[in-house]
């Protein structure tokens, strides 16, 4: 293999890694964002833990195909969470495809199993 083939490999594997680090969501700081009343720029006082104690009731959130909110049925996790910013929070929807949301979905992922 000659240098170049090398430092192509190096490059695609470590965009690799990065990307799927990225995809991945921190838990501990979805939790964080999960007890913050200011997630989305909220100004009802509430934060997500305010209905959904240590994300109760969330338990089955990973593996549903929809999710029922307050507004009605959502076709994707990241739906459902910026329909509770949004209408509980009295926050801004935040980007579904954004690290935050990530790390919020991978909070969410984790309770998988807790109930
Ligand atoms: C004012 C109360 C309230 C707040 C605050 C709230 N939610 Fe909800 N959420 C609900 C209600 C009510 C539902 C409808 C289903 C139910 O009764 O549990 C729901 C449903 C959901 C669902 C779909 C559950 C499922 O399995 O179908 C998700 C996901 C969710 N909330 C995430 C969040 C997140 C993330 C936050 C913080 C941004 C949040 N919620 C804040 C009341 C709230």
């Amino acid at each position: 293999m000659n240098i170049g083939k090398i430092a192509l490999l190096v490059v695609v594997v470590s965009g690799l890694i990065f990307s799927f680090a990225f995809a991945a969501g921190d838990v501990a700081k979805g939790k964080a964002m999960f007890n913050d009343p200011k997630l989305g720029g909220g100004t009802s006082g509430k934060s997500c833990n305010s209905c959904h104690p240590d994300g109760k009731g969330l338990e089955m959130a990973a593996d549903e195909k929809e999710w029922i909110t307050p507004a009605g049925v959502s076709k994707t996790l990241e739906q459902a969470v910026n329909t509770c910013i949004t209408l509980a929070l009295k926050g801004k929807a935040i980007n579904p495809k954004s690290p935050e949301m990530a790390n919020i979905v991978a909070y969410i992922n984790s309770l998988k199993g807790t109930k």
